[in-house]
């Protein structure tokens, strides 16, 4: 049987190596549409926890891996000489930054080593970890051809960038549309039949580097537009403007206007970290990619501006910052999620602690926080606490907070995210 053939019956034999945010639900897809999933990863406990049919990412339940893994085959491994039984692969590894703000693309290699290794005739693999354009044609394409195989006729090479929004819960690996370029035509052709099995909605581009370039456009056009908004908000304060009523008042607009919200800094491992990649990658070509430069510069001193208001609403409570307790409402990136990486909490905790305010933090779905150099358990909610602190800082708008009771109990509040909708003499807005 070709390797078409095997796909469209669903007999194919898929692979995902990674499995993170974006690896084990989309293991999960392919494998609840009929396929034989072998989902590869560096880390043991994350192997052990799979085939143990028990999920360390939200969006996926437990029962849901026990049932693939008992009824359809589903399993995870270390042993990357599976790969050589695979029809496809995706490598869905972290895209981190280096210290310098550079792209450190080295698990892209690692994974793609471990193909290299184990590459055979009729063999599909598709990128979907997000990186510059480029890299699967200049960083793939020659490791993989260095085996004597060609593109194209003996293998097949395609990007698919990844749209998963953690703690949706309208859209899902499943129905959320999905973009694929091949480097060649025929790698695009398999890569968007393997892919329709699973998605809902599969959408062809001509090759892998305009696919890798759609990504970089969508997470660009976040990061500027929540950096305009941002700078915005700063304007708004020296105004003396209440900048979400100014946004809500544009947002009647009906047409030729999108709202965006200020907020406490950009967090996670996507908006404040992929437009690096095309900003590096336009580097190297002599060009300077101002917009991006910008947001992430006005982005990036939020938390510095949220701090030197929540000094400054302190100030006017005749307390200052030293000694005084603060509670943070929310540690985690975005709202309802469990995730800190890169959250601007983070940093809002950290310049508090260093001017002597004695912090503490309640983040339902963030019960203990072991980064660099704080080491905190989430407190424990009651309202009535919130009397013991000189402020309230709310940095995360998790669904789960009781909004009410903060607004009744807390003496001073400040509200980033204008999470309690309302005006009061002790609410402090960003
Ligand atoms: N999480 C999101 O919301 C999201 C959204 C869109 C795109 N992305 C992108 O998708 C990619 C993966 O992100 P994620 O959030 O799933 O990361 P993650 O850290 O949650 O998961 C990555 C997994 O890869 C494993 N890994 C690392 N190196 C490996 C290797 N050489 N071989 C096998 N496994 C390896 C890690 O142990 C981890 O389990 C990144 O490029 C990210 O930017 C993520």
């Amino acid at each position: 049987m070709s390797l078409e053939e095997r796909i469209r019956r669903r007999k194919a034999e898929v692979g995902v190596i990674g499995l993170g945010y974006v690896g084990l639900p989309l293991a999960v897809e392919f494998a609840r549409c009929g396929f034989s999933v072998v989902g590869f990863d560096v880390s043991r406990e994350k192997v052990q926890a799979i085939n143990a049919g028990t999920s360390y990412i939200p969006d996926v339940a437990s029962e849901t891996v026990q049932e693939h893994v008992k009824c359809t085959g589903l399993r995870a491994t270390e042993d990357f000489a599976a790969l050589r039984n695979l029809d496809a692969v995706t490598i869905c590894v972290p895209t981190p930054l280096r210290q310098t703000k550079d792209p450190d693309i080295s698990h892209i290699v690692a994974a793609a080593r471990e193909v290299k290794k184990h590459l055979h005739r009729d063999f599909l693999i598709v990128l979907q970890s997000t990186t510059y354009p480029g890299t699967t044609e200049e960083v793939l394409l020659p490791e993989f051809e260095e085996t004597g195989f060609r593109v194209g006729t003996d293998f097949y090479l395609a990007f698919s960038p990844e749209r998963i929004d953690p703690g949706n819960r309208v859209y899902n690996t499943r129905n959320t549309p999905k973009i694929i370029g091949g480097v060649t035509p025929a790698c695009g052709r398999l890569a968007t039949l393997l892919y329709q099995q699973a998605v809902d909605t599969v959408i062809p581009v001509s090759s892998a580097r305009c696919a890798e370039m759609v990504k970089q456009l969508e997470n660009t056009f976040r990061a500027v537009n929540i950096g305009l908004v941002n700078e915005i908000a700063i304007m708004c304060h020296k105004l003396g403007l209440d900048v979400w009523e100014v946004i809500g008042a544009a947002a009647t607009k009906p047409f030729g206007f999108m709202p965006f919200f200020p907020g406490p800094g950009l967090g996670g491992h996507c908006i404040p970290v992929d437009p690096r990649y095309l900003a590096w990658k336009l580097k190297a070509l002599n060009y300077n990619a101002r917009f991006i430069e910008l947001a992430s510069e006005v982005n990036t001193a939020m938390p510095e501006f949220v701090f030197t208001k929540i000094c400054k609403a302190l100030n006017q409570a005749k307390k200052p910052v030293n000694g005084s307790r603060i509670l943070v409402l929310g540690v985690a990136y975005k709202k309802d999620v469990g995730d800190v990486r890169e959250s601007p909490s983070l940093d809002i905790m950290r310049l508090l602690q260093a001017d002597g305010a004695q912090v503490d933090y309640y983040d339902p779905h963030v019960p203990t926080l072991e980064v660099d150099e704080l080491h905190m358990r989430s407190i424990q909610y009651e309202a009535e606490r919130l009397r013991e602190y000189d402020c309230v800082v709310i940095v995360t708008d998790h669904s789960a907070f009781d909004y009410d009771g903060i607004a009744q109990n807390a003496p001073l509040i400040f509200d980033s995210r204008n999470a309690l909708k309302r005006n009061a003499p002790n609410i402090i807005k960003l």
